[in-house]
């Protein structure tokens, strides 16, 4: 019978297939599985008894993959299993940004007193008047699984998207809407989008590449979404794009305190993959590949 430990809470219908055969245990120590969601486990230790971790989720930055690779201990992940709900977010986050929702709804609790409550928001309204999506340039940096579902996504919204990544897969090639125009460099995004949304993982080859260069290319009044690693931009060059006007709003799932209160600036506290569907997707994803590998030796995702 195998031992295994959760770091952080994971979907009840992951764990029913791990308690169906394993112990579910409180100490790491003695533990044969690890699963995990957004942990930080760099500053672990792992005992001699350990032989896979799986991350709830496509992120593995919160791994320490050399450390792992020298024990031995297989790291999985479970690519495209929430990548629905990031999509979505990320859809918000483009509208969010475009109209002032946030505004107008903190306006309302403002005035609830209000005897009239409608013939004062007649009267407000006009502060809060937005643009639209429909017809403006998407830029799509990267092109996995959230990248396609967002490029398409925006396809059907009416946008004119712009995708880029230089090594589309197969799979992602098939999926992609042929109505979305290829761009041959990054810089291509940056220099023509009105909308620039990132989904590449953190890479030493990408870490800070929205910086002071990047953002320079961009055009006046850009929105620019991070909603796949914080690294990827450099927060001091962000903030300073946002004092500017230089970006008109910076969408990002990564609650960075540097850059929360900075107008312009729109920060969830990383609620891209909290959806019920995608908590169970990644829990069941992530208990299956585990217990393919403790049983049967196989590998996937890793
Ligand atoms: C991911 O990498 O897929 C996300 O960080 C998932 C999560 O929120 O745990």
């Amino acid at each position: 019978m195998y031992n295994y430990h959760c770091l952080n809470p994971i979907a009840q219908i992951g764990l029913d297939i791990f308690n169906e055969a394993y112990q579910k245990t409180d100490a790491v120590d003695n533990a044969d599985a690890i699963l995990v969601r957004s942990a930080a486990m760099h500053d672990m230790e792992f005992s001699t008894s350990l032989k896979a971790i799986a991350r709830a989720g496509a992120g593995v930055n919160n791994i320490p993959l050399d450390k792992c690779a020298e024990k031995g201990i297989v790291v999985f992940n479970t690519p495209g299993a929430n990548a629905n709900g990031v999509k979505e977010l990320v859809i918000a986050g483009m509208l969010l940004a475009s109209r002032d929702v946030i505004g107008g709804i903190d306006w309302v609790k403002e005035h609830e007193a209000d005897a009239d409550l409608a013939k004062a928001a007649e009267k407000a309204k006009k502060a809060f008047a937005g643009t639209e999506i429909q017809g403006k340039k998407l830029g799509v940096i990267g092109l996995g699984a959230i990248g396609v579902l967002v490029a398409n996504a925006a396809v059907h919204l009416g946008m004119d998207v712009y995708g880029y990544d230089p090594y589309v897969s197969v799979d992602s090639a098939w999926k992609l809407s042929r109505n979305i125009h290829h761009a041959k460099t990054v810089d291509e995004i940056y220099k023509e989008c009105d909308y620039i949304t990132i989904h590449v993982p953190a890479l030493d080859s990408t870490k800070g590449m929205i910086n002071r260069d990047a953002i320079q290319l961009m055009k006046e009044n850009v929105v620019v979404l991070n909603f796949a690693r914080d690294v990827l931009v450099d927060t001091g060059a962000m903030v300073e794009a946002l004092e500017e006007g230089k970006v008109r709003r910076y969408v990002t799932d990564f609650p960075i305190p540097e850059i929360a209160g900075v107008k312009g600036a729109i920060v969830i506290p990383h609620l891209g993959a909290s959806t019920e569907e995608s908590e169970d997707n990644c829990a069941v994803m992530a208990a299956k590949e585990l217990r393919d590998y403790l049983e049967n030796g196989n590998i996937t995702h890793s």
